[in-house]
């Protein structure tokens, strides 16, 4: 069997073709970071716009790749939720006429998800039970994944994303868009105890919730120094703004491993999966390899190119397919978290 997945759930286009035995057959993500740089985040108009120009020549192009044609295809699967309402009508739209056009059954992908089977994608073997951490410029969440279509949520931001949060210090530090590699990198040369920057919640041990909101300030403060107010990344030196990164970097990659540890303790999970992302971030990946080792759990996270957005983490649509799971064509989009 052989599916199209779609990913268009914020600023990437993307198709793959995926086989029921998790063959990749072909995987293209056209991305718009250029468009978005000079606003330092994605604006929903202009990726929803994209989007429209982009999803035919990606399909094209994964078709092509795959060396498969549309009538050999089982069926078409798409990410519906969460993610930006523009950009996800998009690849909703695409999905279901390819699927009328056809008639292919339709696949639902919840995009989260899709995040942690990347690391069933990489790692070529069973993942679940295992507890699920996602780590992305939209979302921060804990799930106990019991399955791979059964997701109890533990805990999550309660206000900004890890990557959000990187995108906007970024911006602070006049970095370039997309923050988290631009940050991770200045930071490789800074100390990252150069600023005592806040762990937020970290003293509520018995909830799961991250805060980064609060830690965002303190850099706006730090940046600011006392007496200049309007002081910006242009009155800093290029070891201020490596220290700043560094300390920025420390405190996030802090927050989420002590609160997975948390996770990993409260429900007994002797596996952990990263997605997302900020699960790219260098920093993040030797911490909790580090505690991995120490504290003899195991740890799955995808190669950056599966953390970042992308479609072959949509062969999850292969458990909902087998599952007999398949959606009428009124499927519509759902933009805010599901907790489940
Ligand atoms: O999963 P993703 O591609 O899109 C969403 O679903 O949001 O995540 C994008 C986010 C951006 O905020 C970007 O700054 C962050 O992931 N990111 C990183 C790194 N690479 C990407 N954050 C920290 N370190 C990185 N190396
Ligand atoms: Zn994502």
């Amino acid at each position: 069997m052989k599916i199209l997945t779609l990913e268009t759930t914020c600023d990437e286009t993307a198709a793959a073709v995926v086989t029921d035995e998790l063959a990749v057959l072909s995987s293209v993500v056209a991305s718009q970071d250029e468009l978005h740089r000079r606003y330092a985040g994605v604006v929903p108009e202009i990726a929803a716009r994209a989007h429209v120009e982009r999803i035919l020549p990606t399909i094209d192009e994964a078709l092509r790749r795959a060396n498969v044609t549309l009538e050999q295809l089982d069926a078409v699967a798409v990410a519906n939720t969460p993610g930006l309402a523009g950009s996800l009508l998009v690849g909703l739209v695409a999905a279901k006429t390819l699927c009328a056009a056809l008639g292919k059954p339709l696949v639902a992908i919840n995009h989260l998800h899709a995040h942690i089977y990347a690391c069933r994608m990489a790692a070529g073997r069973e993942v679940f039970p295992c507890l699920g951490l996602i780590v992305s410029g939209g979302h921060t969440s804990l799930y106990h994944c019991r399955g791979p279509i059964e997701f109890e949520y533990l805990g999550g931001t309660i206000d900004d994303a890890a990557g959000e949060a990187f995108d906007k210090v970024a911006a602070m530090l006049g970095l370039p868009y997309p923050g988290g590699p631009a940050v991770s990198r200045a930071a490789e040369t800074g100390n990252p105890r150069a600023y005592d920057f806040p762990r937020g919640l970290a003293g509520d041990k018995q909830r799961l919730d991250f805060s980064f909101s609060g830690l965002k300030t303190a850099v706006r403060y730090a940046i600011a120094g006392p007496g200049k107010p309007n002081a910006s990344a242009k009155s800093l030196t290029p070891q201020q703004v490596a220290d700043l990164a560094a300390s920025f970097q420390a405190a996030v990659v802090d927050s989420l491993v002590t609160k997975s540890l948390a996770a990993l303790e409260r429900t007994a999970l002797t596996r952990l999966c990263v997605g997302g992302g900020v699960a790219a971030n260098r920093l993040l990946r030797e911490r909790l390899a580090q505690a991995a080792k120490q504290r003899g759990f195991e740890l799955l996270i995808a190669p950056p190119e599966l953390c970042t957005d992308n479609a072959v983490m949509g062969a999850i649509a292969f458990e909902r397919l087998k599952a007999g799971r398949t959606e009428s064509l009124d499927l519509d989009v759902v933009p805010g978290l599901v907790r489940h």
